[in-house]
């Protein structure tokens, strides 16, 4: 299902939204993150896929590929890492703090009685588990009931203390909070409630450096970007750094999500920040759920030119294209969730009538993120029906065979 955006208008980046979030916060996060080791020092790559181009009649697709953002494996080591930050600056303002020694451990005796909490469905919690660990702080993460056990070990690992509840995403966001309260600990969340604004919209600038990498990556400005929404953090976080950047010249913004967790959707309806009407339970894990948040909600009311949603089916047969690649394309370790934004693209460009809607045509460049790779490589292999090593190795192998096809080219 799809819906043009009634609010959506090419105007340039407007000074209110400016005030919360913007390309220099945006870069700075990502300086301050270079800093810590368990990310990588350079920028996730682009993936060009000349094949699946053709076959689905665009001049271009470019996938920035966030698997390899950190050993996490997802995007989100841009958010909540940095979010905790900027917490534990605003904490301690007369400690002089220096936020790429904070991210290293140097301050852990100042903050070994901090603890920090939230809910996840899966890559939030592992990636502010991961950043207390470096921090030195303590971590508590709430599991709702359709977590995976091989998800809740991942976050574990980080000696992060798990509390599993037996209701859906949005339960866990308000026992998270009743935790909290209880407790005098700080929820480093990655969705706003009311008077709950600062952190997520810290977590969300994070998510901003995607656009300032692709930005330095890419030749020339693409004219479509599809992007996955849970909550809807990932997307504001993008789109603003590029409507920023690009003002009314900015491409076309298109936001996906599972059709059983269609909270942006019927935002998008109603003209404000909604619940969805689904399940909230899809194979999408990060994308299942069921409120939009409102701060996010602020950036894409009025940018994403069109929501759609997806099946789980659309999401699985992405994953699997991805995944065995061309003769031209490498082979993409895309997770669930990861593979949602070319879920979105294939299903547009397979009708007509969805692809004149949008724009899509055999001059437009468009411009996706696979924003995980197999952060649950159980499901990942019996979705794709190979491991996530097994097509790491394709990869490997399709690497190998172009950079030597090149080298005769040229000589
Ligand atoms: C892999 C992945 N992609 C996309 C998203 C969506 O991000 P947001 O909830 O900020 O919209 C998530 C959220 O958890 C995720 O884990």
């Amino acid at each position: 299902m799809l819906i043009a955006n009634p609010h959506a208008s090419l105007k340039p980046y407007p000074a209110d939204l400016r005030q919360i979030m913007n390309m220099a916060a945006a870069e700075e996060s990502l300086r301050w993150l270079s800093a810590w080791d368990r990310m990588s020092s350079e920028p996730t790559p682009i993936h060009d896929l000349p094949d699946q181009a053709s076959r689905l009649g665009v001049a271009q697709i470019l996938v920035k590929d966030e698997s390899v953002r950190s050993p996490l494996g997802s995007f989100k080591a841009l958010g909540a890492p940095v979010a905790l930050l900027r917490l534990i600056l605003r904490r301690w303002p007369a400690h002089d703090i220096d936020p790429t020694q904070l991210i290293r451990g140097a301050y852990a005796s100042l903050v070994k009685d901090f603890t920090v909490i939230s809910a996840t469905d899966g890559n939030h919690g592992r990636a502010l588990a991961a950043a207390a660990k470096s921090v030195g702080c303590a971590c508590v993460i709430v599991l709702h009931a359709n977590v995976s056990a091989e998800r809740e070990e991942a976050i574990a690992a980080y000696g992060a203390k798990i509390v599993r509840i037996a209701g859906n995403y949005d339960a866990s966001v308000e026992e998270a909070a009743r935790l909290a309260a209880a407790n005098g600990w700080e929820v480093v969340s990655d969705t706003s409630y009311d008077g709950y604004e600062d952190i997520p919209r810290d977590v969300m600038q994070g998510y901003g450096a995607i656009a300032a990498e692709a930005i330095r990556q890419l030749r020339a400005p693409v004219t479509h970007v599809i992007l996955q929404g849970g909550v809807g953090g990932m997307a504001a976080g993008v789109i603003s750094y590029l409507w920023e950047r690009y003002g009314e010249k900015r491409p076309t913004f298109i936001v996906v999500e599972p059709r059983q967790a269609d909270c942006l959707y019927q935002s998008a309806r109603v003209g404000y920040p909604a619940k969805a009407t689904g399940s909230v339970d899809s194979v999408m894990a990060g994308l299942a759920c069921g409120e939009t948040s409102p701060l996010a909600w602020k950036f894409l009311n009025e940018s994403v030119d069109v929501f759609m949603t997806l099946s789980d089916d659309d999401a699985v047969a992405a994953m699997v294209t991805l995944a065995a690649g061309g003769a031209r394309d490498i082979p993409i370790v895309s997770g669930e969730s990861g593979a949602a934004g070319f879920a979105g693209l294939a299903v547009l460009c397979a009708d007509p009538a969805l692809r004149q809607e949008v724009g899509l045509d055999a001059n437009s460049r468009v411009l996706l993120v696979s924003t995980e790779g197999a952060t649950a490589p159980q499901v990942y292999r019996e979705l794709v029906g190979e491991s996530a090593d097994a097509i790491i190795a394709h990869q490997i192998a399709h690497q190998t065979a172009y950079q030597t096809a090149h080298r005769q080219r040229d000589v």
